[in-house]
């Protein structure tokens, strides 16, 4: 086995680890979308699950897509967002996740609000997906590229299936290079299954996927805090955590989620990355 099939793990043991995860996200902070939340500022109350729909919708602003258009969302979580976007938009969306728990809530989910014409869920790897060439108007990773150790293929599935002119949109955590070290980036790699580019890995990336980068909006300030307050609210519903999954299991992902913050602290810029495939 060469080193490299040792320390990849397949996308799909990620995705039942986020299965196991989405109903602790349920009970420690009451969402099932499964991203940052984005805050006006350090006076900024608003509660956890509120912050994450308001970063939702900055992303379906920024993301320009419209009635009827079709989105591929690459790592869709359990759809909470799909819906939110499709909501603000009227676009139509196809999810795809790894995790085989999240599809079944995102299929739910669309069913109970009455928009399953419009949101349909699929368990298959982003990265290598049995959509049709030319059959998207947009791509969207969500929080989902980070995950993704090969950026080049990932990109070029995206592209394959995105019609000329399309839109790709990568809204992620990414490393600040100068705060970061070989150490850092193996922890990541190895306890979170993170692989996160620099912001010049991802403008490389997208220049030779042939994607034109059509706008960069940094959110970094209004989504540091984010794990943090995520954190304060969970510990604060620590008892409705322990109801749900037993003090031992309660604890230890309450400790997980504490050392997420300190790991992530001042390493990461938070952007909204946003680019076109060339018309050739
Ligand atoms: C941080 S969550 C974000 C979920 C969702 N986009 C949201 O904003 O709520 C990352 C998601 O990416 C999914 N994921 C990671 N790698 C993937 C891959 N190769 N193919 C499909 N989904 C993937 C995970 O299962 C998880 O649902």
């Amino acid at each position: 086995m060469s080193a490299a099939s040792r320390t990849v793990p397949s996308p799909y043991q990620l995705g039942t680890v986020y299965d196991m995860y989405t109903p602790f996200y349920k009970a420690a902070v009451n969402t099932t979308s499964l991203h940052r939340g984005f805050y006006e500022g350090p006076e900024d109350r608003t509660r956890f699950a509120a912050a994450v729909d308001r970063l939702t919708r900055r992303v379906a602003e920024e993301f320009g897509v419209g009635t009827g258009d079709r989105v591929l969302d690459i790592g869709c979580g359990t759809g909470q967002t799909d819906l939110l976007i499709a909501k603000e938009t009227g676009c139509c969306i196809t999810g795809v996740n790894v995790g085989g728990g999240q599809i079944t809530i995102a299929r739910l989910l669309a069913e109970t609000a009455g928009m399953a014409e419009q949101l349909l869920f699929e368990m298959t790897d982003g990265v290598r997906h049995p959509f049709a060439d030319d059959s998207f108007d947009a791509v969207l990773f969500f929080e989902s590229f980070v995950y993704m150790p090969d950026k080049e293929q990932a990109l070029a599935e995206a592209m394959r299936c995105l019609k000329p002119g399309g839109t790709v949109m990568v809204v992620d955590s990414l490393e600040v290079t100068e705060r970061v070290d070989e150490e850092w980036r193996a922890y990541m790699r190895e306890s979170l299954m993170w692989y996160p580019s620099s912001l010049a890995d991802l403008a490389d990336s997208f220049n030779r996927a042939g994607i034109r980068t059509k706008s960069v909006v940094d959110l970094t300030e209004n989504t540091a805090d984010g794990y943090r307050r995520a954190h304060e609210e969970a510990l604060a519903n620590r008892d409705e955590v322990i109801r749900f999954f037993g003090k031992k299991m309660a604890d230890t992902m309450l400790e997980g989620l504490g050392t997420l913050v300190s790991t992530l602290e001042g390493r990461m810029q938070y952007v909204l990355v946003t680019g076109t495939k060339a018309c050739s």
